[in-house]
């Protein structure tokens, strides 16, 4: 596991980015995994500026994203299918197409998490994996004591992500209460992961999933094990870690 420390949230987003562009420019045909939430919101922006100066293509490149609340059609601006598009896949030149999203208006959980996960398989899987970190240490919507060995599947959320999200909607009622989301086993199967967090209110879970115990209590601590971990992290998120300056 490598972790970067960076001084604030903006460098945070221009070494991840640089990361996601070294793999599209090495293999333009690449499989991203990618995240939604508040933190790669500027990794998004720094790839949509790669573009724009004219250093990255984005025409053969595939992507999966980790998750999707169930029930929220994909025009609801809260759905993460509404996010990627607005953050990054309509300000590239990625087709459509290879974008990929859980559908979280499939009704047949089973169905829908099966499909998902044998897509990915069918793409040969994922080249770099792009995470976020909850409060509670969840990747993805694997929230505390999910196994380890878990595919794609549907989860019903814990509340303290329903409360974290709320800011998202106009009251904690109107968060969706499951959603779809790969599972730390589809998560571990990522040739690369590329974790990224920022701000002083994560330090004590950096602390806890990467410097303590791996257990099923703190989900991304199970990420000390996987092969090729790169953290990228802001010298706030990493007040709490034993690390060198
Ligand atoms: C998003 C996801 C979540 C977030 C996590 C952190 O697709 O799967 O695990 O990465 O909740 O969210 P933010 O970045 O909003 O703090």
């Amino acid at each position: 596991m490598k972790i970067y420390k960076t001084a604030d949230y903006k460098e945070m987003s221009r070494k991840a980015a640089n990361i996601l562009a070294a793999q599209v420019i090495l293999k333009p045909d690449c499989v991203l995994g990618l995240a939604t939430g508040s933190t790669p919101i500027g990794t998004y922006d720094e790839l949509v500026a790669g573009y724009e100066k004219g250093d990255l293509d984005f025409s053969e490149v595939k992507t999966v994203n980790l998750d999707e609340y169930r029930g929220l059609p994909r025009d609801n601006d809260q759905s993460y299918y509404y996010f990627m598009h607005e953050h990054l896949f309509d300000r590239v030149n990625i087709v459509a197409e290879n974008t990929h999203v859980p559908d979280g208006t499939q009704e047949d959980a089973q169905q829908e998490c099966d499909r998902y996960e044998a897509l990915i398989d069918s793409m040969g899987g994922v080249d770099i994996q792009l995470l976020g970190l909850g409060h509670n240490g969840h990747i993805g919507f694997n929230e505390p004591d999910a196994s380890f060995a878990q595919r794609t599947h549907c989860v019903d959320l814990t509340e303290s992500t329903i409360e974290a999200n709320k800011r998202f909607f106009a009251s904690a009622d109107d968060v969706p209460r499951q959603a779809y989301t790969m599972g730390i086993g589809t998560i571990m199967k990522a040739k690369k992961i590329l974790l990224i967090v920022s701000g002083e209110d994560k330090a004590d879970i950096v602390a806890k999933a990467f410097f303590g115990p791996v257990t099923p209590e703190v989900p991304a601590s199970i990420l000390q094990l996987h092969n090729d971990v790169v953290i990228v992290a802001d010298s706030a998120a990493l007040s709490k870690s034993p690390i060198q300056e």
